[in-house]
């Protein structure tokens, strides 16, 4: 096995007095898709913002490509290749959505002129490219969830982590997204991904971790997690009624 491209070890955040995360350890091996569920207030984002540096972990270690990145402000770890996604999408409203990608894709490209041009490849790439010069305002929910896809596409990273892009979205449009983040994948890209809809974890997984008030309670193959009754007890039940 080669050596992951993301280790957490015993990790654990508390916000005063709530465990938001408690000794969660796991790892994401190089090009592969991992999903991350469990059911509202699990601790999902919460590691996202561990892993991509928006919060220091109370206790733990993060370990991106054999550096320990713990504690690491976003933007260091956006240049090492850590690409992440809000789950409240939040653009720069005033801004054109040309303009929102073109400020993400600075970070690989200083020069002006080619940051505009490599933000029209995602644009394309991420099929938003006949909104180019709408106000990121005026996109609808499935616009700017794809806006967000966009920007962490611009950072250029390694290691894309995607939170709930699918959620919310009406069916049409969750397939659309369903078939980005396949090409995405294509691409050979290691993704972690938070997302509640079943039929969109079980099956671009690799593997599933599963989290319940904090805690890993199982990770497997996509067959094994679903069959797994700690699994179905804590979330699919929930996600199934
Ligand atoms: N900044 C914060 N301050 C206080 N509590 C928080 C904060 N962020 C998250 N929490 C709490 O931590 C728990 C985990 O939240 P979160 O990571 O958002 O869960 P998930 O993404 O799995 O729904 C929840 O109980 C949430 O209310
Ligand atoms: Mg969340």
């Amino acid at each position: 096995m080669s050596e992951p491209i993301l280790r957490v070890t015993d990790c654990s955040k508390s916000f005063g007095g709530l465990q938001a995360l408690d000794n969660v350890s796991f790892w994401v091996q190089p090009k592969e898709i991992v999903g991350l569920i469990g059911p509202n207030g699990a601790g999902k984002t919460t590691l996202f913002n561990v892993v991509s540096g928006y919060l220091k972990p109370t206790r733990g270690e993060v370990v991106y490509e054999s550096v320990n990145v713990t504690g690491m402000p976003p933007y260091k770890l956006a240049a090492l290749g850590v690409g992440r996604t809000f789950q409240v999408v939040k653009p720069f409203a005033g801004l054109t959505v040309l303009d929102n990608v073109t400020i993400a894709s600075l970070l690989r490209h200083p020069n002006r002129k080619n940051a505009a041009r490599q933000a029209w490849h995602m644009l394309e790439f991420t099929g938003l490219a006949d909104r180019a010069h709408a106000q990121a305002s005026g996109l609808t929910l499935a616009g700017r969830k794809r806006l967000e896809i966009a920007k962490a596409l611009a950072l250029e990273p390694n290691l894309l982590l995607l939170d709930e892009v699918v959620a919310g979205l009406n069916p049409t449009e969750a397939d659309r997204t369903i078939e980005l983040i396949l090409k995405i994948r294509e691409e050979g890209m290691t993704i972690l991904i938070v997302e509640h809809i079943m039929r969109v974890i079980m099956n671009i997984s690799d593997r599933i971790v599963v989290l319940n008030y904090g805690s890993k309670i199982a990770e497997g193959k996509p067959a094994e997690v679903a069959a797994n009754p700690m699994v179905i007890e804590a979330y699919l039940g929930e996600a199934a009624a």
